[in-house]
């Protein structure tokens, strides 16, 4: 497995790839990689014959008083799960190489609508930083597939939406959110957690399971049960951000004539904000 970091080499590499007939796979990341992204890998990994995975820690989806400066960045270990997981080609680009005129002077993606609210809501510019460098990847690699993972809901309705509306011709695949046996969605940010927080940490999963099965049972009150699900997560410790009721597809608020939920949920444990999601069909 190589490593590049510029893109000149990128697409020197790639080009040599294509000549010979074979399919791109993409694999966006900000590195510190566990189970969730290596099963990213391997899903790219069957649906195309060179799957290049992207490690960098994009400064324009980060807000002011986030983590950019202390988010971990462990290539040496990331390169050999990646190894394991059947890569072929890491890109490890340095922010200069991705923003030669800094950020300020940037051309920027706006996505509207699915990027409004929740996430969008508590991170304004996060999706247009995250719409942005996609974007930008889906130009440097010209995969023929990209993999996300479904942890990111409104992410990955964001890049959805996206590549349909300018058009990109990849096809976006979203992969199951791998989970600690206790629930937990595997996240980069887990790590954040004191023994005490991570002891906590299972109750989201929990809350939306236990809403979601409230759902599945006819439930169309989901004021209220948005409301007991934010003090469950209170009464555990944590400090909900949102914990929103919606449709799966436009991510707006749920109606009682639904069929596919989505239950979105945002809440901080000290400072690690943990995101998780359930999805119900009626
Ligand atoms: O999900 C992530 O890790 C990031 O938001 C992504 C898609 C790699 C863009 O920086």
């Amino acid at each position: 497995m190589r490593t590049v970091h510029s893109l000149k080499e990128l697409r020197t590499i790639l080009r040599g790839y294509r000549q010979q007939g074979k399919t791109i796979g993409l694999v966006p990341t900000m590195g510190n990689l566990h189970e969730g992204h290596t099963s990213l890998v391997r899903k790219a990994a069957e649906a195309s014959d060179i799957v290049v995975t992207s490690i960098f820690v994009n400064p324009m989806q980060f807000g002011a008083g986030e983590d950019l400066d202390t988010y971990p960045r462990t290539l040496m270990d990331d390169q050999r799960k990646l190894a394991e997981a059947g890569n072929t080609l890491v890109f490890a680009p340095n922010a200069e190489e991705v923003y030669p005129e800094g950020l300020a002077n940037q051309t920027k993606v706006v996505v509207p609508e699915v990027s409004e609210g929740h996430c969008g809501a508590s991170r304004p510019g996060h999706f247009e930083g995250v719409a942005t460098v996609v974007t930008m990847l889906f130009n440097m690699v010209q995969p023929d597939i990209a993999v996300f993972g479904e942890k990111d809901f409104q992410q990955l309705a964001v890049i959805r939406k996206l590549t349909r509306d300018l058009m990109i011709p990849v096809e976006i695949i979203g992969a199951p959110t791998v989970r600690e046996e206790d629930g937990l969605a595997k996240s980069s940010r887990n790590g954040y957690l004191t023994e005490d927080e991570r002891a906590v940490a299972p109750t989201v999963f929990q809350t939306l399971k236990e809403t979601a099965d409230q759902l599945v049972q006819g439930r169309n009150d989901f004021g209220t049960l948005e409301q007991a699900a934010r003090q469950s997560l209170t009464n555990a410790g944590l400090r909900p951000d949102y914990f929103n009721i919606v449709n799966s597809l436009t991510l707006k608020p749920a109606s009682g004539q639904d069929q596919e939920i989505t239950l979105l949920v945002a809440a901080f444990l000290g400072t690690t904000r943990l995101i998780d999601n359930l999805s119900v069909k009626r």
